[in-house]
């Protein structure tokens, strides 16, 4: 039996981080070994280049390693997590948005019994590895719950099911990918909308948590952290404030 592979997130910024990596280490040697001075600059004002390259270098080498890290194993364990906000009755239908090749839609499916699972996604490249339809029934295959699954193109700002079809709706590391506020907003105005009253969205995404809770309550619904806040500070003053990561359980109380 083939085993599932999710893909590895943001595969461009892991490339982007490792040259960054390899330019400084080389700044680093090459100073180290005699073939330039290692500063540059002029007029009074010297900048220690080779001194100062090997910090960013090793930074960016750590943040890819922990990137691929998670893409690999942690966001394994991540899922069961996140899909432990909701207690399950194996009856829900159940929207992945922005699904990418199914880690959450296929964590969901294999906990349901007589549910379904529908994810979308516009299949970015530039946002996941191998982002493909194919690649995300694959998965489903290799987890046993291809017959309860299915995955359809669609935009998060425009989500084709009609008003209240979801019991439980999850989104990881998705909404970020569109990149204006007013979209955003858009996009949980569409998951409130597809969702049942009494039903649930869990949302796990590494910044604009703040956002989320303003556009939830916009729309009628309830949403609170279950996120650790310890976490979430912690990378956003490693990450100089790029990563501010937030999980919300929001509730569709009519
Ligand atoms: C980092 S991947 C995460 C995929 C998956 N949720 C996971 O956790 O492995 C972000 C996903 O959001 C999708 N996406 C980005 N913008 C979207 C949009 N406007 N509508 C639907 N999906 C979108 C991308 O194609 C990509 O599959």
């Amino acid at each position: 039996m083939k085993t599932p592979d999710y893909g590895v997130d943001a595969p461009g910024v892991i490339r982007n981080l490792l040259l960054v990596t390899v330019a400084g280490f080389l700044i680093w040697i090459t100073a180290r070994m005699g073939w330039w001075s290692g500063n540059i600059g002029g007029g009074g004002v010297i900048l220690p280049l080779s001194h100062i390259a090997p910090w960013p270098a090793a930074s960016c080498f750590l943040m890819a390693l922990w990137m691929l890290y998670d893409s690999k194993i942690g966001k394994m364990r991540t899922r069961e997590q996140l899909l432990d906000n909701h207690r399950w009755t194996g009856s829900e239908r159940v929207l992945d948005v922005g699904c990418g090749r199914g880690l959450m839609l296929v964590g969901a499916a294999k906990r349901l019994t007589t549910g379904s699972a529908s994810g979308i996604d516009l299949w970015q490249a530039e946002d996941l590895s191998g982002n493909r339809p194919e690649a995300t029934m694959q998965n489903a295959e290799a987890e046993g719950v291809a017959y309860r699954v299915d995955v359809q193109t669609a935009d998060m700002r425009k989500i084709p099911f009609p008003d209240a079809t979801f019991d439980v709706i999850v989104s990881c590391s998705a909404i970020h990918n569109v990149y204006d506020a007013a979209g955003r907003r858009q996009a949980i105005g569409e998951i409130a909308r597809v969702l049942k009253p009494g039903g649930e969205a869990i949302i796990d995404d590494i910044r604009h948590g703040r956002e989320y809770v303003e556009s939830f309550a916009a729309t009628g619904c309830t949403s609170r952290s279950v996120g650790s806040a310890i976490a979430s500070i912690f990378l956003a003053i490693v990450t100089f404030g790029s990563l501010r990561p937030v999980t919300l359980l929001a509730r569709k109380t009519s």
